[in-house]
């Protein structure tokens, strides 16, 4: 017999599309931000009032370094994935990755979404190495990018919070 979980993940049509800056971008990204079950995984000055997370949405999607998808689920979205590319010469980046309509976690969207953003950068940025910076606690980040062949590095402080790096070699 196949388990519940097994068919709604089988059942789900992922697609990451870039962000367009919208009213609807905005809603959400302050809906899902300021939302502290989610915002526990993040480190940094996040913003938090309405103001700076619409300035955060406008230049996410502006910052040519800054690669920022949708994650869309049947068409909707329910969360948001993104690459910030590192400074030239280098050529790596770090990902950031939000499911923000917190029913969709915990059934496989964010394995489907963290792929194609690392197929998007193999194939079409052309980054060498990507990393993930995620707090020692958070088992469902670790596991999905463990599982998407990230490994752990080393562990840094960011603004006087532990993080543990993962990194994954594209080349
Ligand atoms: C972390 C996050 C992106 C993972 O995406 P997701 O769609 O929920 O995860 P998936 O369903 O793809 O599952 C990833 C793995 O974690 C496991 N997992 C799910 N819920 C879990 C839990 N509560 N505890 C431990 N592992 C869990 C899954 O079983 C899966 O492993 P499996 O394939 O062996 O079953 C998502 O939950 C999220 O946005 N969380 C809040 C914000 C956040 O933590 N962002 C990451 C910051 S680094």
């Amino acid at each position: 017999m196949v388990a519940i979980q097994e068919v709604q993940r089988l059942q789900t049509n992922v697609e990451i599309v870039p962000t367009q800056q919208s009213k609807e971008t905005r809603i959400n990204w302050l809906r899902w931000i300021t939302d502290p079950d989610i915002r526990q995984w993040m480190c940094g000055n996040l913003p938090t009032k309405p103001e700076e997370v619409y300035h955060w949405v406008d230049s996410a999607t502006t910052d040519p370094r800054r690669h920022y998808f949708d994650i869309l689920l049947d068409n909707k979205p329910i969360g948001f994935i993104n690459i910030r590319e590192d400074h030239a010469p280098s050529n790596t980046g770090e990902i950031g990755i939000v499911i923000g309509e917190k029913m969709h976690q915990g059934r496989g969207i964010g394995h489907q979404a963290l792929d194609k953003l690392v197929s998007y950068a193999k194939n079409t940025t052309h980054l060498t190495s990507l990393r993930a910076l995620i707090k020692p606690n958070n088992e469902k980040s670790i596991k999905l990018f463990t599982q998407s062949g990230f490994t752990y590095t080393t562990s840094v402080m960011i603004e006087g919070t532990p993080m543990l790096k993962f990194e994954k070699q594209l080349v």
